[in-house]
């Protein structure tokens, strides 16, 4: 595997780590990525974790169920090569792939109102390129058969080739070993709370579920200087570990026998809860139980767990009635191109603490222990190293 100007218009063979049914391990086999097509870009890439939305798709809980497939969406690398047409970003470029398209031409792109590009909602399901929504760059080596895309950027591959949409250029002195983390768990954590949420000082907030986007939220309440951070989870390990990103209370749900929501509102000054809530988990229950314990009168809730396309969440009207928002974003609301790499420099001069969320270190070919670990709860965020 060589990264260089010699590889540039040729098929590179390379190390890919292929989901080819719900629940199995993946396979770490040879496939040939083909070079990048006009407004594509070819990365190389250096480091990458595994996000609890990677074992989503990997368990089968979407509707599409696309395999086999090359999943991974959180990850950072360097640009091996671009297609023709390809402005502002080149060769030994520092990047992140985003799968939070931002075409910066659309009309949703131009608003700020939105995080979602009209033109690349695409990427989300069908696992083919955005440019002719026909074809993939990745085939077997054995057949020469396609392999599908994931969420436009497919970073469990040591070679991946993106839209020009779906790659943000950032500072060339980033440590990628730490920065790949802002491929999604942190901005989505952050985010959610300084650009959905928009908490401020004084805020009450509670955060249902502590992995990677929980800490994240907590963090970034922390940093807006929230009075009352409540975190709530089911195990006491969780709990204290989440003091130290800044948690003023901890909340261990296998403690009571009343509804946590009930706990939460008695714990706040008039008991009708919390201003902010966030549900980091991606179970209905909590979910609701998230809706009920912030405010009635003008609280948000924010749903930022993924639930099983069976299931669904039930709600009389009545609990909005009040002002109350249930609301939830993609990505903390970031715009992947022209936003993400600000957030970048201020994890480079350290606003958010990205040592505290990596727990584990490993080598991309031992990726299936790496998603065992998420998926058993034993890791925060467990990072990969491509050359290894
Ligand atoms: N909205 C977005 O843009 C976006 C982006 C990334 C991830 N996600 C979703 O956010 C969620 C969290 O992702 P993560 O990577 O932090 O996962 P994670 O596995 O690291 O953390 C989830 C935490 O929730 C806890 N949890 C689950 N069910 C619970 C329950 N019933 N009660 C208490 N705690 C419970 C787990 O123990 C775990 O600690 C997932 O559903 C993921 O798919 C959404
Ligand atoms: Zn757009
Ligand atoms: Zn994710």
């Amino acid at each position: 595997m060589a990264a260089s100007s010699s590889t540039m218009g040729k098929v590179i063979r390379c190390k890919a780590a292929v989901a080819y049914e719900p629940n199995k391990p993946m396979m770490f086999e040879d496939i040939n990525v083909a070079p990048p097509q006009m407004s594509e870009v070819r990365i190389k890439m250096v480091n990458a974790a595994v996000c609890q939305s990677d074992l989503y798709f990997w368990k089968g809980k979407d509707v599409a169920k696309l395999f086999p497939r090359i999943l991974g969406h959180e990850g950072a690398g360097i640009v091996e090569s671009v297609g023709s047409n390809v402005k502002g970003i080149k060769a030994g470029d520092k990047c992140i792939p985003v799968w939070q398209a931002e075409c910066k031409k659309c009309s949703k792109c131009k608003s700020s109102r939105t995080n979602i590009c009209d033109t690349f909602v695409f990427n989300w399901g069908s696992g083919l390129m955005p440019s002719d929504k026909k074809t993939t760059r990745f085939t077997r080596v054995s057949d020469g058969k396609p392999i599908y895309h994931f969420f436009g950027i497919s970073v469990f591959s040591q070679y991946t080739v993106v839209d020009e949409a779906c790659v943000a250029k950032i500072n060339p002195n980033a440590d990628l070993s730490k920065i790949c983390l802002l491929g999604c768990g942190i901005p989505t954590g952050v985010g959610s709370a300084w650009k959905i949420a928009k908490v401020h000082p004084k805020s009450t907030v509670a955060v249902f579920g502590l992995g990677t986007i929980g800490l994240a939220v907590v963090e970034a309440c922390k940093v807006s200087g929230c009075s009352r951070i409540i975190g709530i989870a089911r195990d006491e390990e969780k709990l204290a570990r989440a003091m130290e990103f800044g948690l003023t209370d901890t909340l261990n749900t296998k403690a009571f026998n009343k509804p946590i929501e009930q706990v939460i509102c008695e714990m706040t000054e008039g008991g009708m809860g919390v201003d902010y809530s966030f549900d980091c988990t991606g179970d209905p229950g909590i979910i609701y139980s998230a809706l009920e314990c912030c405010t009635p009168a003008g609280g948000v809730s924010i749903i930022l767990g993924l639930v099983e396309s069976s299931q669904v969440v039930k709600f009389h009207p009545g609990v909005l009635l009040w002002g109350r928002s249930w609301t939830s974003g993609l990505f903390g609301g970031y715009k992947g191109r022209t936003e993400l790499p600000e957030l970048v420099e201020r994890c480079m001069k350290g606003h958010i603490n990205l040592d505290h969320y990596i727990t584990h270190h490993m080598p991309f070919s031992k990726i299936n222990e790496a998603f065992d670990l998420l998926n058993q709860g034993g890791c925060i965020r467990c990072v990969m190293d491509y050359d290894k």
